[in-house]
């Protein structure tokens, strides 16, 4: 019987470093592009691919995060009371249902893999997808939706992957490609942060995943690896050692790395670029920010 993907693990625990000070006392997965938290944009491709169920993987001080998904009855009548529907329906958009959300939390941040492993009771024996809410991907259609497609033809694990230039892949999971078919490449395994010069391939993994239990049975291992740290990717690749298939897949759209300052930004700007209510005023600003520049030169 061909399975399906209905559940989907965030890991939220990370320390967030990157974004101190804010990070002391507003988790990164809160922090907005435009007015839209970076959850939300997670939450909404999850369900976009059909995932049902959602299961967050948090850590000391993420209680914003919980509260984010509570109903908020009294500010609702207030925006009800004055009329403001329209708010009203935004608001309304991001409730989620009672028993849809889960927490669990990850008592120390160990790493990607043991968040991923944290979770791994309430997945049991099915396929699971994996979201990184600071991976935000812009496009036509959804990256996980793309991925759930081609789930249903592979039945086997599933990587978003984009090239990166040869000096970047020491900061991703790198595949080694067996064959190329091009959305679609099959893999030999994949590695970690490579060191310079060592990367298999220019596909880097990034942060939408849709894989097996097999992956849960090996983070039990809870073998650290690179940065001391207990790595999702390693997992992957004890599978794909095992036998299993693990696919990368090249999403089509424009992906946004949140978790660093610039990646930030330029998602904050493609954002609201794309809003209609925004766009014009941004324009002209970033216009005269441009020639400004070049005059000063
Ligand atoms: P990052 O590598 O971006 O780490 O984690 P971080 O802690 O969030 O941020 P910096 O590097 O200190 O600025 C990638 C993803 O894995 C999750 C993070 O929450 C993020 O979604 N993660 C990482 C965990 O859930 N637990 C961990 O132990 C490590």
């Amino acid at each position: 019987m061909r399975k399906k993907v209905t559940k989907a693990i965030f890991p939220v625990a990370g320390l967030g470093t990157r974004f101190l000070p804010a990070t002391k006392s507003v988790p990164k997965e809160i922090m907005t592009l435009v007015d839209r938290p970076l959850v939300q944009y997670a939450i909404d491709e999850a369900r976009a691919a059909g995932i049902k169920e959602f299961i967050f993987v948090t850590s000391r001080g993420k209680g914003a995060l919980e509260d984010y998904f509570d109903n908020a009855p009294q500010l609702e009548q207030e925006l009800r009371r004055k009329g403001k529907d329209e708010l009203l329906e935004i608001l309304k958009s991001t409730n989620m249902e009672s028993g849809e959300i889960a927490y669990m939390r990850q008592h120390k941040p160990l790493g990607l893999g043991h968040a991923v492993w944290c979770a791994r009771r309430l997945i049991a024996n099915e396929p699971f997808a994996v979201i990184l809410p600071d991976d935000v991907i812009a496009g036509d259609k959804p990256c996980l939706a793309q991925m759930v497609e081609a789930f249903e033809e592979t039945q086997s694990n599933i990587v978003a992957a984009m090239e990166v230039p040869e000096d970047q892949a020491s900061s991703y999971g790198v595949l080694d490609i067996k064959e190329d078919m091009g959305a679609i490449v099959s893999t030999k395994g994949m590695v970690e942060k490579p060191e310079f010069g060592t990367a298999p391939s220019n596909l880097a993994v990034i942060g939408r995943y849709i894989l097996t239990p097999t992956v849960l049975q090996k983070l039990n291992k809870k073998r650290t690896g690179a940065g001391g740290e207990i790595q999702l990717t390693d997992a992957i690749a004890d599978a794909r050692e095992d036998g299993e298939e693990v696919y990368g897949y090249r999403f089509k759209g424009q992906r946004f790395d949140c978790g660093s300052k610039a990646g930030f930004l330029q998602a904050t700007v493609a954002f609201a670029l794309a809003r209609d209510e925004l766009r014009d005023d941004l324009w002209a600003y970033l216009n005269d920010v441009v020639h400004s520049e070049k005059a000063a030169q």
